[in-house]
């Protein structure tokens, strides 16, 4: 069974990549920030001995690498990087730029997966896969209007991401980014396209088959390829 490291998962995916995860048995470290004791996480944990709560903020750069170790020192087999905001919205140039809230973006979905994937590489090894989440709108083809930062932060996390795959080659660890369907949660909206379920299933299903050739690929949830 693997050891899965999931960063971001107090709902929407990232909660039922834990639920899935939990369920067929592997080691599930739960990440995320204000790790509550009533809530749904915390139910999961309170249900499955394989899952334990760590208390880690994404945009809190300062204290990635201690939250990582207090996770302890077992090896990655697989690290989801899921937590993500919405951040300022700007429609039609409307408002005022809010560049406190373009920061956060920046820390939460740009500077935080790269400190968090840092912090864990000494524990990865030949064969550990990563996958950081990206979206579509990161992608030349999917033209978005008002969601200034967000887009930002998505295209910078691919490029970057993209960059570190190729570092880390050579150790065999494989990075693969993710678009994962537009989702029925809290940010997808009830709206979106998929559900929680349909969408964490592909992904696993994906993370299960993943090889060093997927390396620095971007993939959508039912493991197609992303057009970049
Ligand atoms: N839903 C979609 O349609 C869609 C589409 C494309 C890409 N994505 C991406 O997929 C990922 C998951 O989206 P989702 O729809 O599941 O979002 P969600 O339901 O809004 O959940 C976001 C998760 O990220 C956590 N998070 C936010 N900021 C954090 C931080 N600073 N440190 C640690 N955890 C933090 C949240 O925890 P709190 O409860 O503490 O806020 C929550 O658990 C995101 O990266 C999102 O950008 C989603």
């Amino acid at each position: 069974m693997a050891n899965v490291y999931i960063a971001g998962c107090s709902r929407g995916i990232g909660l039922e990549l834990v639920r899935r995860h939990a369920e067929r048995g592997d080691t599930v470290f739960a990440m995320n920030r204000n790790i509550g004791t009533q809530d749904a996480l915390a139910a999961l944990a309170d249900a499955h001995d394989n899952v334990s709560l760590h208390e880690l903020d994404a945009g809190d750069l300062d204290r990635i690498d201690g939250a990582v170790a207090a996770t302890g020192d077992g090896s990655v087999d697989l690290l989801y990087i899921v937590a993500g905001v919405t951040g300022p919205l700007n429609a039609e140039l409307a408002t005022p730029i809010d560049w406190d809230g373009w920061d956060s973006a920046i820390d939460i979905m740009v500077k935080g997966p790269l400190a968090i994937f840092k912090a864990f590489l000494p524990r990865m090894h030949e064969g550990t896969k990563v996958v950081p989440f990206s979206s579509q709108l990161a992608a030349s083809t999917w033209p978005m209007g008002g969601m200034y930062a967000y887009v930002a932060c998505k295209s910078a996390l691919n490029g970057v991401m993209r960059g570190v795959a190729k570092d880390v080659k050579d150790k065999g660890i494989i990075i693969a980014l993710l678009h994962p369907g537009w989702v029925q949660t809290d940010m997808g909206g009830e709206q979106a396209e998929i559900t929680v379920e349909e969408s964490a299933s592909g992904i696993v299903a994906l993370a299960d088959g993943l090889s060093m050739e997927d390396s620095g690929e971007f993939f959508k949830w039912n493991g197609e390829k992303h057009a970049w």
